[in-house]
């Protein structure tokens, strides 16, 4: 795999948990990916759950990252979305970085910072998608032949290209995919308009005449 060290497993607790653990113990280097074809405890974001079962996905990439950076998420997304794209299937964004196929959601991303790195978890429903109270899932198996080991080496690839592209192009593409542009949100109990994202990252919200740049995940649509 062209410039990544990767580390897989059939099934693991967490490919995140796994990348978090090689950090702490100093093996960790840019570009080292951990993956999994199973977790028996997979995370999401908001200390949700992420249903790991065996057939999909998994897989935990490890950056050089001194810093944080709000538009990582981005780049992520338009990284999965294009690789999709790659195979025939039509994703659409939901901020920050849901993709979703027909409103269903095929693929989510985990983004946590430790130490000088950043670990960007990524799972793609493959070959199964479990049922979950939130929301309805779907699977790439639906829509193409491509296992996962071929959808992994696009998704590589595509990392490379969006995290060192120009945030314009980013956004570009990420805001052609995003669903709910100019539709109502909800924004600390207030009904407001997404409007996109700006230079750094932050999300634009319109309150009436006032446009609000939003940081974080407070926004529910
Ligand atoms: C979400 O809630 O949408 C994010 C889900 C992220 C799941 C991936 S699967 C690989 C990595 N390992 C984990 O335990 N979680 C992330």
């Amino acid at each position: 795999m062209g410039g990544y060290k990767v580390f897989s497993f059939d099934k693991i607790q967490s490919t995140q948990d796994y990348a978090y653990d090689m950090i702490a113990n100093g093996t960790a280097r840019d570009h080292c990916v951990v993956t999994a074809l199973a977790q028996s405890a997979g995370r999401g974001r908001y200390r949700r759950k992420w249903v790991s079962h065996h057939g999909n996905l998994y897989a935990s990439f490890i950056f050089d990252s001194p810093e944080r950076d709000p538009r990582l998420s981005y780049a992520v997304a338009v990284a999965i979305a294009e690789t999709l794209i790659t195979f025939g299937i039509h994703p659409t964004i939901k901020w920050p970085n849901d993709i979703l196929i027909s409103g269903k959601k095929i693929s989510g991303v985990l983004i946590e910072y430790a130490g000088r790195f950043v670990i960007v978890g990524i799972g793609i429903n493959v070959h199964t998608n479990p049922t979950v109270a939130e929301y309805e899932t779907t699977r790439t198996d639906k829509y193409t032949r491509a296992d996962v080991a071929e959808i992994f080496s696009v998704l590589t690839k595509n990392l490379d290209k969006w995290m060192n592209a120009k945030f314009d192009s980013v956004r570009d593409v990420w805001m052609k995919l995003a669903i709910g542009i100019n539709a109502p949100v909800k924004y600390r109990g207030e009904i407001v308009e997404l409007i996109g994202i700006n230079d750094s990252g932050a999300l634009v919200v319109r309150r009436g005449s006032e446009y609000l740049w939003i940081h974080g995940d407070e926004i529910m649509m």
